[in-house]
């Protein structure tokens, strides 16, 4: 895959100079092929806006939609740093427990959603596949958050981080790409996760074309642009990169079911990551997850506090699994089976 650091900046004119604030024009290009290809929609460029990563992208979001007491739906448990950029902004997270039920019989989408909803409510945030649950929503689950949304006069931001981690067989079409929704979803992509780019901090936001005009003058006064050289890597990552995604792809799906298997927890849809509740592992009078992730770290396994996706949810863990060698992921899923082993 060709990448930044690959590019001269004797055969790239002004390779080190400041790109235009919306992106740069081949970027911005290949991200309409990217969307298209994705959902056969032709977004006009207008509608695009390069950013510094997914993390920077829904920031510059959230700094253009909210103000100090509104209200964000956050379906739990969510991705940590989401519920942080909506308290920066003086707006209030609303955790709704949600991932976690969704196998529930009597789990009810539409009253979950509507029972939180108060006159300061301006958004609901989804992100599918799920960090941290590995979960994909059905189109059944999508359709009745958007009708909520729709009802209530809501934005709907979506956060299409794990958007190539998807590995169920069955491709939903995008949720941006929903015909209720097109005058109210943002959506929030990023390079970091399918096409192993984290560190070239490049992602690109896309949504109604007037909102995107206040996007891009938000993000004038935060970022200004994306690296450019970064931008010129990301749009050879969009237009060439597709034999590595589905590599990589393949390779976290693999890490996925071993990793699952070895806790005997079902096989993750997406993403990189399992959650589960640490109540088989506590010891008595133990009620949060925290003294098992500590005798996991002495076992040399580093896993996260499931309280950091959602306050509901303080007795999880959550474990990222990566496409490390598969020697290296025998070794570290042998540790982890150790450590659980010694727990019981
Ligand atoms: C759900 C989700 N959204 C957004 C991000 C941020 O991505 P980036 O690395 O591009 O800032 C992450 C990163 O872990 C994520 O998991």
């Amino acid at each position: 895959m060709a990448r930044a650091e690959a590019q001269h900046v004797s055969t790239t004119t002004r390779l080190h100079n400041y790109a235009s604030v919306q992106g740069e024009p081949v970027l911005l290009q290949a991200i309409r092929d990217h969307l298209k290809r994705k959902s056969t929609l032709d977004i006009d460029e207008k509608c695009i806006q390069v950013m510094s990563g997914g993390t920077s992208g829904l920031s510059v979001v959230c700094n253009t939609l909210l103000s100090a007491g509104d209200e964000v739906l956050l379906p739990a448990p969510f991705w940590p740093l989401i519920r942080g950029i909506v308290a920066s902004r003086g707006a209030t997270a609303v955790e709704i427990p949600f991932f976690t039920r969704l196998d529930e019989t009597d789990f009810d989408v539409t009253a979950a959603l509507e029972t939180s909803i108060t006159e300061r409510t301006v958004a609901l945030y989804i992100n599918t596949p799920n960090n941290p649950t590995g979960r994909v929503l059905s189109p059944h689950v999508i359709d009745a958050m958007l009708k909520v949304a729709v009802k209530h006069n809501l934005w709907v931001l979506t956060d299409e981080a794990y958007e190539e981690l998807r590995f169920t067989d069955e491709a939903p079409s995008p949720v941006w790409a929903n015909p209720t929704v097109r005058d109210r979803v943002i959506a929030t992509h990023t390079l970091s996760k399918g096409y192993g780019l984290a560190g070239a901090r490049v992602g690109f936001t896309h949504g109604p074309v007037e909102i995107m005009a206040q996007i891009r003058a938000v993000q004038t006064f935060n970022v200004y642009c994306a690296a450019r050289p970064m931008q010129l890597g990301a749009a050879r990552a969009l237009n060439d990169g597709r034999g590595w995604v589905d590599h990589a792809r393949a390779l976290y799906h693999e890490a996925g079911r071993r990793s699952a298997d070895a806790l005997g927890l079902p096989h993750p849809e997406g993403g990189t990551f399992l959650f589960f509740d640490t109540k088989p592992y506590l010891r008595e009078g133990e009620t949060s997850s925290v003294p098992f992730l500590l005798r996991c770290l002495d076992a040399g396994v580093l896993l996260t506090p499931g309280s950091a996706s959602g306050r509901d949810y303080e007795r999880y863990a959550r474990l990222c699994f990566t496409c490390v060698p598969r020697h290296e992921l025998d070794e570290a899923l042998a540790c982890l089976k150790a450590a659980l082993n010694a727990q019981l």
